[in-house]
């Protein structure tokens, strides 16, 4: 796909280089001859945002370690001197914990993108299942990071969180003491969870190369999920997919800042300026915004599945909910890529979308009454959209007509 390489080098250092580390070749080719769909939409600048977020979390994260003490008896003074008595730290600390949510925001487009033209299928398994991976991390880096300022939410989201572990049989609860370093959430927790909130980022950048170097094997998808026939269906990546992405990662940094600067304590808990106290246990334990729907899909299971008690059946039924898009690629038996053209799939897509913000309201609220009913409901259709319909709409649907290339839908939508 990415083509034989088009770079010469023009200076004697070029060529000297070239001759012992061919890294210009290799930015060239990646990033400015790669040929790129000519018809690629909005949707496909989040990748580029997500790179920018993860730089711009590592820098913020890099400058918060310098000030931030990670001792129970510390911790959360620390993060108060950092807002307070730092040289700009109010605004380092603003960035680096809206930047997580932006993260997500980011994460979760780049997601429903993929999974709405389908670049999850054939040759692109692998690219989604590196994805899948990366997410996972996010998840893990996300976590441990809202526990290190020790406030209330910090301390008992922890205790939530990793208790859970106990619901597997045998090994449940050696995990759970190993996770946390001792038999409740304490000094020692909070010490291996900075470690590895420290370590976790550079995971994801080392997955996210693999994820890159796929992608570039096997090309991009393209909003008509067709694949790229002649040269005239990709334009180089510098400077049209360049210039694009730069737009659109100012209109996001955009929403960033608007956060950062006018709404900074949006999106986390109150309680979390409050000092952890093991005494005193929150009225409700909600976890950061970007974990609702996954925490509701925890809480729905209040029932026993045979030998399965309803805890393990909660912890199963949420991390099932993320390894089964893993399973994707194959769980969809379409030949046809993209929603454009399968109107069937477009329908129970947009119900999919519903049922995902939906359980993540539900996960906001006390789990009682008719919320655990709705949340069960939105659950069953989680895993019936993924494990039923996905499989059957293969055999089932009648999908459009699809254009005969990638050049000619481009002209005949520019012909009027
Ligand atoms: C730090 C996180 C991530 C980064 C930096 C990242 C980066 C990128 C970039 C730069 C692209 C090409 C541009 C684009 O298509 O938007 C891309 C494509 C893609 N990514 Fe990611 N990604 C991340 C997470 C994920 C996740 C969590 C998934 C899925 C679970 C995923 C699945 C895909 C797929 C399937 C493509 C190919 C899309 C296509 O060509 O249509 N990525 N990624």
């Amino acid at each position: 796909m990415s083509g034989h390489s088009t770079y010469e080098p023009t200076t004697g250092f070029g060529n000297w280089l070239e001759k012992r580390l061919p890294i210009v070749r290799l930015v060239h080719d990646t990033a400015v001859s790669y040929p790129t769909p000519r018809n690629l939409n909005g949707l496909w600048t989040f990748g580029g945002i997500l790179a920018m977020m993860l730089v711009v979390q590592i820098v913020t994260g890099i400058v918060l370690a310098m000030h931030y003490a990670s001792s129970s008896a510390l911790a959360f003074g620390s993060v108060e001197a950092i807002m307070r008595d730092v040289n700009w730290g109010w605004l380092i600390r603003y960035l680096h914990a809206n930047g997580a949510s932006m993260f997500f925001v980011a994460v979760y487009m780049h997601i429903f993108r993929g999974m709405y033209y389908g670049s999850y299928k054939e040759p692109r398994e692998l690219l989604w299942i590196l994805g899948v991976l990366i997410f996972l991390l996010m998840m893990a880096a996300g976590f441990m990071g809202y526990v290190l300022p020790w406030g209330q939410m910090s301390f008992w989201g922890a205790t939530v969180i990793t208790n859970f572990f106990t619901a597997l049989p045998i090994v449940g609860q050696p995990i759970q003491t190993l996770l946390i370093g001792g038999f409740a959430v304490d000094n020692a927790t909070l010490n291996r969870f900075f470690s590895l909130h420290y370590l976790v980022p550079f995971l994801i950048v080392g997955v996210v190369i693999l994820h890159i170097w796929a992608l570039h094997v096997v090309g991009q998808n393209n909003p008509l999920g067709i694949d790229v026939k002649s040269e005239k269906d990709t334009v180089p990546f510098t400077p049209y997919a360049t210039s694009k992405d730069l737009l659109f990662m100012v209109l996001f940094m955009i929403v960033y800042a608007w956060f950062v600067f006018y709404q900074p304590n949006f999106l986390g808990h109150p309680d979390n300026y409050i000092e952890a106290n093991p005494l005193a246990t929150p009225a409700h334990i909600v976890p950061e915004w970007y974990f609702l729907p996954f925490y509701a899909i925890l809480r729905a299971i209040t029932f026993d599945i045979g030998p399965i008690n309803s805890k393990l059946g909660g912890v199963i039924a949420m991390f099932g909910s993320i390894a089964v898009l893993a399973f994707l690629p194959w769980l969809d038996t379409s030949k046809v890529r993209s929603g454009r053209f399968r109107p069937l799939f477009r329908l129970f897509f947009w119900v999919f979308i519903v049922a995902a913000v939906f359980l993540g309201y539900l996960g906001s609220q006390p789990a009682e009454g008719n919320a655990v009913l709705y949340a069960q409901l939105c659950t069953a259709y989680y895993f019936a959209f993924f494990l039923i319909i996905l499989p059957a709409l293969g055999f089932v649907e009648k999908p459009k007509p699809l254009p005969a290339s990638i050049i000619e839908d481009v002209l005949a939508k520019s012909a009027h």
